[in-house]
């Protein structure tokens, strides 16, 4: 459990002290990472069932990562090659992989809601990987464990304990297609139950009306938008969740939107970190020399990622005695 919670469906409905709780386990997970040997008995007899309805690196490979340092069994299932393509439903597929015993599902679709479809038609505990243009929460559960990280780092503390309250008055600016990413609304649900502030910018048809309600301050210029900002996390243009174009073109949005050395150099504080949820269109939103920069977190969200979804499977499997 996650606190109240046997599902990780979203970080709307988890508060300060669950979000904590996540948090400060991926600290003695991510212990386990710098270990030379990375296996540990915690979920021994345990299975994890990865069902992904769309494409992705980094997700998917973290939680089948994160089982087998965990050592669960862990089984990777995608749409293509599977009997969706005779007429199977999401439910009939999630319910005839659950008949084979897995403990935790992980399920990323392009519908929101249908990781919580599943939920409620499952006796196993449900990770959301990404539900449309819903939530996307462990990658927020991520992102805030990287800002901890690097907001330590530069006060002189420990690295290998990030200390959360460092997240408290720090303002990270979202930049990007706010509109399509869920990354972007776990961030909103996640960063100021934790005291940071976050503000987003981006064209004004990629920022969806009333985000101000969710605690944003919304910008359309970036040098405004950055200017005294501890973090930018820059996001992508969500192509596969766009009808028409919202943009002239992709030129015009890197001029206006996108970050590159010099505007980073001029516009940014100097401690500023840039993070990226991945993948990059590298020259789009960002130039190349700042995601592979001195401020670039980008490689810790990935590992920090592997630690968070082994805090979430051992949460979520009823691992029982911490043995990490
Ligand atoms: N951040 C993220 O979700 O990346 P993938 O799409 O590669 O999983």
């Amino acid at each position: 459990m996650i606190g109240r919670h046997r599902h990780l469906i979203g970080l709307e409905e988890l508060d300060r002290g669950e979000i904590l709780q996540v948090l400060q386990l991926a600290t003695s997970m991510k212990e386990v990472l710098r270990r030379p040997l990375k296996k540990v008995p915690t979920l021994r007899g345990k299975a994890v069932v990865n069902l992904f309805f769309e494409a992705s690196t980094r997700t998917r490979s973290s939680f089948e990562t994160a089982a087998k340092i965990l050592s669960a069994d862990a089984l990777n299932w995608t749409a293509a090659g599977s009997s969706v393509s005779k007429g199977e439903t999401l439910v009939d597929t999630a319910r005839n992989l659950e008949a084979m015993r897995p403990d935790v599902l992980v399920i990323r679709h392009a519908a929101s809601g249908a990781p919580r479809l599943v939920a409620e038609r499952v006796g196993c505990a449900v990770v959301n990987a990404g539900d449309g243009a819903h939530e996307h929460p462990s990658q927020g559960l991520l992102d805030a464990f990287t800002l901890a990280e690097h907001f330590t780092r530069a006060a002189g503390g420990p690295e290998a304990a990030p200390d959360f309250g460092l997240l408290a008055g720090k303002t990270v600016a979202i930049v990007g297609d706010v509109s399509h990413s869920r990354v972007a609304r776990s961030a909103l649900h996640c960063l100021p139950k934790l005291g940071a502030k976050v503000r987003v910018c981006g064209p004004p048809t990629m920022i969806p009306a009333g985000i101000e309600r969710m605690g944003a301050e919304v910008h359309h210029a970036l040098p405004e938008a950055v200017k005294g900002a501890d973090a930018v996390m820059m996001l992508r243009i969500q192509h596969e969740r766009i009808g028409d174009p919202l943009i002239p073109g992709t030129r015009e949005y890197s001029k206006f939107w996108g970050l590159n050395a010099r505007k980073a150099a001029e516009w940014l504080a100097p401690g500023a970190c840039i993070l990226h949820p991945g993948p990059i269109n590298r020259g789009v939103e960002l130039a190349p020399e700042v995601a592979d920069g001195p401020r670039s977190v980008i490689l810790d969200q990935v590992q920090n990622g592997v630690a968070v979804r082994m805090a979430i499977l051992y949460l979520l499997a009823g691992g029982g005695e911490a043995h990490v």
